[in-house]
């Protein structure tokens, strides 16, 4: 039995799916685990890119099962478009399937999304406004919709007629159209599509994950979002509703924490994050404008500009901390190949003091400034390396200083989008 867990170790985009969809041609079963369509993950195959936002980034291999697990929230038109994609683009999804216990994204989420961003003003969180907060909580407040209530019907009718008497109340006294009359009879017209279509996919995930572990298969765990936008060990309350940390993909499909053989952590070379939030290294000048533009830092999901920064050495050692990471993945390297010199932040300096462990308050946060390490640069081209030897000298020095200043080795390298630019220096599987 080998369970590896692919987890972001910054704020997100670090490359998950690239990496997921490279082992998972070695992998039986891979698995989404929270989050929803707020993720996105490109993969660039055979020529062809790939943009997916709650399939796994296993589907591409025709051999591999894709479960998407019960943590996940759903928008049911989002998979169904996903589904279709994929179909013409003569890809099967044949090996898809859903959790019934899946908690369904419904309009009403989308709404209140937009809604308690706009309340909070200059302290939004600056979310993918996918509704995402508002249908995990539905989910703790135990009025969730699944859908095993969808399948079933009547459950369904049931509990929709519950939310939107309350939601109601809110969009009344916000000023915002309910959803009564013409528009859910709409609503319920459109979910009894996709209640239709959706159907051949759903089915009983925990014992089916669970009988793959026994049979010890190999199963890849594709996390979503990053460990610092984790809902208790991120950044709060500038973070996402999900646990994104690797304990969050044993609950999302219901499997024990013996289960997982590594956690590898998939960071940036350099760092991003989208939204609003603490982000002690970041460039807000040429060199910051520079890497986005290298970078194509751009968010897959909302197309916004990403904030870029140096690798902060501080918060990835927390996330290797929080995740139990066994090895690390260096991303994006070869986006720094016309640097002439390169930052690593080793520690903060905060309040006339150093420190290398992250503060737990955001006030703190706010008064640390990063303590750099400079590095000469390489200055040329990485993309074709596909052994660590291959790399230049200073590209080489780089990734073993990040590798000690995080503890963990750094087992793979991606130098390119595609999946072959990729150098493997300790096996997954
Ligand atoms: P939400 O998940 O849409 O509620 O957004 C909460 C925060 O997480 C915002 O700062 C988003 O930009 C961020 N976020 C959510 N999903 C992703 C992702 O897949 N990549 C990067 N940031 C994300």
């Amino acid at each position: 039995m080998t369970s590896v867990i692919v987890i972001g170790a910054q704020w997100g985009d670090e490359g998950k799916g690239k990496i997921t969809d490279y082992l998972a041609g070695q992998a039986d079963m891979v698995l989404r685990c929270q989050g929803g369509s707020n993720a996105g993950h490109t993969i660039v195959a055979n020529g062809q890119k790939y943009a997916l936002h709650l399939i796994p980034s296993g589907i591409l291999n025709p051999d591999t099962a894709c479960v998407v697990g019960n943590g996940v929230v759903l928008d049911l038109k989002v998979v169904l478009d996903e589904i279709e994609m994929l179909k013409a683009q003569g890809l099967s999804v044949k090996n898809l399937v859903i959790s019934d216990k899946a908690h369904i994204i419904m309009p009403y989420h989308y709404i209140m999304d937009e809604y308690q961003e706009s309340l909070k003003g200059d302290k939004k969180i600056g979310t993918t406004k996918r509704g995402i907060g508002p249908a995990y909580m539905d989910k703790t407040a135990r009025q969730g919709i699944r859908l095993l209530d969808l399948l079933a019907w009547e459950p369904f009718l049931e509990k929709l007629e519950y939310n939107l008497r309350e939601k109601n109340i809110i969009f009344e006294c916000a000023g915002l159209p309910v959803i009564s009359g013409e528009a859910k009879e709409q609503l319920i017209a459109e979910y009894a599509a996709y209640r239709e279509q959706i159907m051949p996919y759903v089915g009983e995930t925990v014992y089916l994950v669970n009988e793959a572990l026994q049979a010890r298969k190999k199963l890849l765990f594709e996390g979503a979002q990053g460990s610092l936008l984790d809902l208790d060990h991120g950044t709060y309350p500038y973070v996402t509703s999900s646990n994104t940390v690797a304990a969050g993909s044993c609950t999302g499909v219901g499997i024990g924490p013996t289960a997982i053989n590594r956690v590898l952590g998939i960071a940036k070379a350099y760092c991003t994050r989208v939204g609003e939030g603490p982000f002690p290294t970041e460039l807000i000048d040429d060199m910051g404008e520079k890497i986005r533009s290298l970078g194509g830092e751009f968010g897959v999901t909302t197309g916004r500009p990403r904030r870029v920064g140096w690798f902060d050495s501080v918060v990835v050692r927390y996330s290797a901390l929080v995740n139990g990471m066994t090895d690390l993945c260096i991303t994006k390297l070869d986006i720094l190949d016309t640097l002439p010199e390169i930052k690593i932040c080793t520690a903060y300096r905060c309040n006339g003091e150093i420190i290398t462990r992250m503060p737990s308050t955001l006030e703190a946060l706010a008064e640390c400034t990063p303590v750099y390490e400079t590095l000469p640069g390489w200055l040329c081209d990485t993309t074709e390396c596909r052994m660590f030897r291959d790399l230049p000298v200073n590209a080489q020095k780089y990734i073993l200083r990040l590798e000690e200043l995080v503890g963990l080795p750094v087992s793979m390298v991606a130098v390119g989008a595609e999946r072959d630019s990729t150098i493997v220096r300790r096996e997954m599987f």
